[in-house]
């Protein structure tokens, strides 16, 4: 997705400038530019493809200055191209970053046209250039100015905007988008993301819903609600070193963060067990009492986020005795849910903000939920900030677009959740899976001590067009996230079934040319499951199974077997997510496709 990167300070901002675009490549983008006021006019710079073209431009044209913008951009108006990349001018009077959708742009586009001004982009957000054009030539200043045109915006923007007229004054304003305000030592910043901004401060304001915010010299921070309030938000610490948004000694961010697991799952364990009990609180003051009253629970979330809630169901069916439904987001939202009394809403997101979690968050909050939870690894994101309770699952920033730990730390969470509830609920204590919780870590490692032998079954793969995952019961949704990781990276075609599901169709598929995957923990469904396993023998398929170590499965011709230690059967869906994570990242890398931006995707999708 887009990404905002701004600052005013008494030094050259370029390079702070290039380094926070080169911080958000993460979110994924087509394009980059930036534009630098330098002796009371606007100089500028744009380029397709990578923040390095960008930066190969400044290197032979510098654009010095201390007060400057600049931006990734994701298409979504206009193809990737130089002149749809923003900043946006107008008369190279006003230059405008801009991330989201401008809804109402096509009339305001007309209006402007026919005052006389020409467009010079397709996007969405050249208007915003013009309109505020249009303010400043009756005398407004940008601060002004910017107040009057974000009322006749529709959809959702996070704006940052200058004009030569004021050297030394950036106006930021958000609305659907995030933006946070980075508070330096006589100077002061503006993002999309904190971590673009992690070289020069750790210092941030998460602005609200409606706020305009004025940086001037000196660190001069002005914020405005809606209403035109002047407002004070809290500076809040960022609580990830910087270090996480380097790739240390590997070669790509996902295999890090793949790495990580056994590290950010002790951490979203820490503090929240006892030797024998989960701690309820760690959900908040309130949780006892919402969770006693939890009847239902409905979870929405999108993406990886939503296949951790599809194991969550399982769990909390099982383990806590409470019905429930989970939906993608952009279903939901559409929907006209029944909310049965005593329903839970609860949210699952990475990044917390993405635009259709939070449009379900904001609409079933209109609706008769006991409460909202958030389950979320940003801590200040709008989906946090929004929600009645919130449970961090401390991950740390994750980069690379695919998403690793970002998940297992959501299921660790979940699992939190599920024991909680059973918990609240006066149910029995499930001791030994609270002492299996402890044990993660250390399993997760002996899994990844099996990343050479996964690389060298990934070549099994770099020459398919196709795959087929399977898995049964809580490990359905682990083959839908296997499927999910290959596809992103790799772009081989990969779906996911229930096993019990490939003799009514998927089954057609199967020859000596499509590779099916397998997950074959020690459970109550492994007898059905090896059936399932002979119906793709049968056809000839080439199976590559990661089986229990007490299963029995053996490695044949047709059948590779990759053996995992054994897990306590709750847990198993965490475990069993790692070798599929890796097994597409080694996939990938023989593909040699871009493994942490691949193509078309976005980190943080913060638009609808
Ligand atoms: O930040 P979120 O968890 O809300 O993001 C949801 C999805 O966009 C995200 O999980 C996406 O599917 C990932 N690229 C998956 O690897």
């Amino acid at each position: 997705m887009c990404g905002i990167v701004a600052a005013v300070a008494q030094r050259n901002v370029q390079e702070i400038l290039l380094e926070g675009l080169r911080r958000l490549e993460y979110r994924g983008y087509d394009s980059s530019g930036m534009t630098v006021l330098n002796s009371g006019a606007l100089t500028r710079h744009r380029a397709l493809g990578k923040v390095a073209s960008l930066a190969a431009q400044l290197a032979t044209s510098a654009l010095p200055g201390t007060c400057g913008i600049a931006h990734t951009r994701w298409a979504t108006h206009g193809k990737p191209s130089e002149a749809n990349a923003h900043p946006h001018h107008s008369s190279n009077q006003v230059a405008v970053v801009h991330n989201g959708i401008i809804e109402n742009y096509e009339r305001i586009k007309d209006t402007l046209q026919a005052s006389g001004y020409s467009f010079t982009s397709e996007t969405d957000t050249e208007v915003i250039a013009h309109l505020l054009a249009e303010k400043l030539a009756t005398g407004l200043n940008l601060f002004e100015a910017t107040q009057q045109i974000v009322n006749g915006l529709g959809g959702a923007y996070a704006l940052g905007v200058m004009s030569a007229a004021e050297p030394s004054v950036v106006v930021g304003a958000r609305q659907g988008s995030p933006l946070v305000v980075g508070v330096g030592i006589d100077e002061a910043f503006l993002a999309s993301d904190p971590l673009a901004l992690l070289q020069v401060t750790d210092r941030f304001i998460y602005l609200e819903e409606g706020d305009l915010v004025e940086l001037r010299e000196h660190g001069d921070i002005r914020i405005v609600d809606r209403q035109g309030n002047a407002v004070e938000r809290p500076i809040q610490t960022f609580e990830h070193g910087d270090g996480a948004a380097s790739k240390g000694n590997y070669r790509h961010y996902m295999l890090k963060e793949i790495f990580e697991q056994p590290d950010v799952i002790s951490a979203a364990l820490e503090g929240r067990l006892s030797d024998s009990s989960v701690l309820v609180e760690s959900f908040g003051p309130d949780a006892q009492a919402l969770f006693q009253s939890t009847r239902q629970v409905h979870i929405i979330a999108c993406g990886t986020s939503y296949h951790a809630g599809l194991v969550a169901r399982y769990w909390l069916e099982r383990y806590a005795g409470v019905p429930v439904q989970v939906e993608v987001a952009s279903e939901y939202r559409y929907r006209h849910p029944v909310v049965p009394e005593g329903t839970l809403f609860v949210t699952l997101s990475q990044s917390g903000e993405t635009a259709d979690t939070l449009a379900a968050l904001r609409f079933a909050k209109t609706l008769s939920y006991i409460g909202s939870l958030a389950i979320c690894n940003v801590p200040g994101s709008s989906l946090v900030r929004e929600s009645d309770m919130s449970l961090m699952t401390r991950a740390g920033p994750e980069i690379g677009v695919a998403s690793t730990k970002a998940f297992t730390t959501q299921l660790v969470a979940l699992m939190l959740l599920t024991l909680s509830v059973s918990k609240a609920k006066g149910q029995p204590e499930q001791q030994d899976i609270v002492t299996a919780l402890g044990a993660l870590p250390a399993l997760c490692q002996q899994v990844l001590v099996l990343d050479s032998q996964i690389e060298t079954l990934s070549q099994a793969f770099a020459e398919k067009h196709h795959a087929l995952f399977l898995g049964r019961g809580a490990h359905y949704p682990i083959a839908l996230e296997g499927a999910l990781k290959l596809k992103e990276i790799s772009y081989i075609h990969a779906e996911a079934y229930p096993a019990g599901e490939l003799k009514h169709g998927p089954l057609a598929l199967v020859d000596s040319e499509m590779p099916v995957i397998s997950v074959a923990p020690n459970d109550d469904l492994l007898e059905k499951l090896k059936s399932n396993l002979q119906e793709v023998r049968a056809r000839g398929g080439q199976l590559f199974v990661f089986a229990d170590e007490r299963v029995g499965i053996s490695e044949q011709d047709d059948v590779r077997v990759l053996t995992l230690p054994h897990v306590h059967e709750a847990l198993a869906p965490l475990l069993y997510t790692l070798p599929l994570q890796l097994l597409s990242y080694h996939v990938a890398v023989l593909k040699g496709t871009d493994v942490d931006q691949p193509r078309n995707l976005a980190k943080s999708v913060t638009v609808e």
